[in-house]
């Protein structure tokens, strides 16, 4: 039998439901086999954070043509902190990692993500940034909208109850505030706009493979993902 010497380059997108350790998962797969990782959500929050500061929210509701004159304006990039060897995400030349991670986003990012514009503009980027394959994205609509073709496609799932917890645990850590109940309460509202929205919903691709995690470690999910990564890279065990 023919044995493949160099591992396949290949596009790895990740897709499910809030809070439900995608990014855990795919930063630890592409610091693993050498990979880029994208985190697509963190684009569509920076582009959020841009509406708060901005005042183009008045209360929920967002001032979508007033977005709209402002699109060209809008730059969100990735940049690599050297301490971690994660990327980064940088609004307009500002390094708003932390700023995006919060309530007032989160509230909010999943109106500003149901926009068509935004979409389409995020989506060009994000195309654009898997060109040269050697990248693992997560996010809605990897697997469906973005990269269709990607060679691996994974549906990744749990329990609401689940991922709220994990989501308060992260943000404890992290010394934020979070409520249980307000937490639970955006990662179901966001499910729900995520899957009834016009454009890209979310849901699982034919070809992706599904996995529901609530009762998984990180390491074995770790473990099952590099397994899948190995078999369609033609690495052999
Ligand atoms: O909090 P969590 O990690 O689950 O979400 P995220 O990946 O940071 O994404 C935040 C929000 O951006 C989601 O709730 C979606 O509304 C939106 N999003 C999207 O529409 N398409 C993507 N490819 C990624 C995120």
């Amino acid at each position: 039998m023919k044995e493949n010497i160099e591992p396949r380059k290949i596009v790895i997108a990740i897709d499910g439901y809030a809070s439900c350790g995608k990014s855990t998962m795919a930063k630890e797969l592409a610091r693993n086999i050498g990979y880029i990782y994208i985190d697509s959500g963190a684009m569509y929050r920076a582009v959020t954070l841009y509406c708060l500061r901005h005042n183009l929210f008045e209360g929920e509701r967002l001032l979508v043509d007033e977005l709209q004159r402002r699109m060209d304006e809008i730059e969100v990039s990735f940049a690599l902190n050297p301490a971690t060897g994660r990327p980064e995400t940088i609004l307009n030349g500002e390094n708003v990692e932390q700023d995006i991670r919060g309530m007032a986003v989160s509230q909010r990012v999943s109106i500003v993500a149901a926009i068509g514009f935004v979409r389409r503009k995020l989506v060009a980027l994000q195309q654009a940034l898997g060109r040269e394959k050697g990248i693992v994205m997560d996010g809605r609509d990897i697997g469906t909208a973005v990269f269709p073709d990607a060679e691996l496609k994974i549906f990744l799932t749990a329990s609401p109850e689940v991922r709220a917890r994990r989501r308060v645990d992260e943000m404890t850590a992290k010394g934020q505030d979070a409520s249980y109940e307000e937490v639970l309460h955006n990662v179901k509202e966001r499910d729900h706009i995520d899957e009834t929205r016009a454009v890209d919903p979310l849901r699982r691709a034919d070809d992706a493979l599904l996995l529901d995690n609530s009762a998984m470690t990180i390491a074995e999910q770790n473990e099952w993902l590099m397994k899948q990564y190995r078999r369609v890279a033609g690495i052999r065990e």
